[in-house]
């Protein structure tokens, strides 16, 4: 079996086109460096076993802290004065003997998907040599003085991207040919087809542009800006709790003390509005339900407020990375009358779960005395969550 391939991420220029005054790798799209963001397309990508990231001298550290969190970070190293310096300086940390493929890819493509990353490592690994070719859209002209020279045949034409892979003889053989004849390359694949062997295009990406000018940073800022929202992730979920009333307790309801003559039964303090909102939440996440979290058997949650519980709940949900949109709840109750506590209840409720009391909606219903609520026996409560998970 041959090893897995080896990512070079270039990221050694200094980006004086974007005018940043610093190197582009490291300005944020989206909150995020563009290094960052390209590495996790490769971290992500099946066919790739280690990433090296090559960056300027004086970016080392800083950039070996923003790609700590990467599994498959191999290295961090310094780049040269050309771009096919830099591919060298990443080259040299492939392990003795290594045989897989060579990805290269700049940094500053960071809307690279592992998809493209997979097919070019597949092409590359059959053919030798593969990188992603875009068709041109517009007409292409020949202009030289402010004068047009003529029109180019656009059908045989096509924009070079990356990743570019190759076998890693392949490359070798091919850088080695390049420096000896003193050649400066624009892309890898050049130095390939100078040596006469196959080079194969696959299909590449309009995504997967390289961001070269302040235009092209806002370009992609709109791109995810668009994506986003639409790649958000919602979840539903519904939950329910009923409890009796019962002599000699205090009646709490959505982490609300409100006087009356009863107080509703419960391992904790019964507040039954509370746990239906948990397991609302823990069934849009899917994550089980407030037994599973909260086993009656445990000592540790016997008589604790119910707020405790819902903090643990935030808690978990954060874990999973969601965050909570909204959440509705009904309380069905023949006595007390609920409507002046249900502002309160809500701005409890927002508040252990850190949301604005915009987020919380809190409503309550008789039965019309029917059946064992209508009766005063209990009080039960229903409620429904929705979560949001951004990508
Ligand atoms: N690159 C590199 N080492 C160099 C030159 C370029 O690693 N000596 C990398 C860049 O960081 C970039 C990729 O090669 O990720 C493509 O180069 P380019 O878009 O030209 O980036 P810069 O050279 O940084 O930009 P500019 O030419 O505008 O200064
Ligand atoms: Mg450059």
């Amino acid at each position: 079996m041959t090893d897995l391939a080896l990512a070079i991420l270039v990221a050694a220029g200094r980006g004086e086109r974007m005018g940043a005054g610093r190197p582009k790798a490291f300005l944020a799209l989206a909150g995020e460096p563009l290094l960052l963001r390209s590495a996790r397309a490769f971290e992500s990508a099946a066919s790739v076993g280690s990433i090296v990231a090559v960056v300027p001298a004086e970016q080392i550290e800083l950039a070996r802290a923003l790609l700590a969190p990467l599994r498959k970070l191999k290295a961090v190293v310094a780049g040269g004065v050309r771009r096919q310096d830099s591919v060298l300086a990443g080259l040299r940390q492939a392990p003795e003997g290594f045989s897989g493929v060579v990805l290269v890819h700049d940094a500053a493509r960071p809307l690279v998907e592992a998809a493209l990353v997979d097919a070019v490592a597949a092409a590359a690994a059959a053919a030798g040599a593969a990188l992603p070719v875009l068709p041109l859209v517009d007409t292409i002209k020949r202009v030289s003085g402010g004068r047009v020279l003529g029109t180019l045949d656009r059908s045989e034409l096509g924009a070079a991207q990356t990743p570019q892979g190759f076998r890693v003889d392949v490359l070798a053989r091919a850088y080695e040919q390049a420096f000896r004849d003193r050649l400066t390359v624009t892309d890898e694949a050049m130095a390939v087809e100078r040596l006469g062997e196959p080079v194969v295009a696959v299909a590449g990406s309009p995504f997967n542009r390289k961001l070269t000018t302040p235009e092209d940073l806002a370009w992609a800022e709109g791109v995810l800006g668009a994506a986003g929202p639409a790649m958000t992730v919602l979840r539903v979920g519904t939950g329910f709790d009923a409890h009796r009333l019962v002599e000699g307790r205090p009646l709490v309801l959505g982490g609300v003390e409100i006087p009356h003559d009863r107080g509703l039964e419960g391992h904790s303090d019964g507040d039954c509005v509370i746990h239906a909102v948990c397991d609302a939440l823990l069934g849009a996440a899917a994550a089980g339900d407030m037994g599973r979290h909260f086993p009656s058997s445990d000592a540790r949650w016997k008589g604790i407020a119910s707020r405790e519980l819902l903090r643990e709940v935030a808690r978990i949900l954060r874990e999973r990375e969601y965050r909570v949109a909204n959440v509705d709840v009904t309380v069905i109750a023949q006595s007390p009358v609920l409507a002046p506590y249900l502002e309160d209840m809500r701005a409890r409720l927002a508040e252990s779960l850190e949301l604005e009391p915009e987020a919380v909606s809190v409503k309550a219903k008789s039965t019309d005395q029917l059946g064992a609520i209508g009766r005063s026996e209990g009080i039960a409560a229903q409620a429904t969550a929705l979560l949001r998970r951004n990508p």
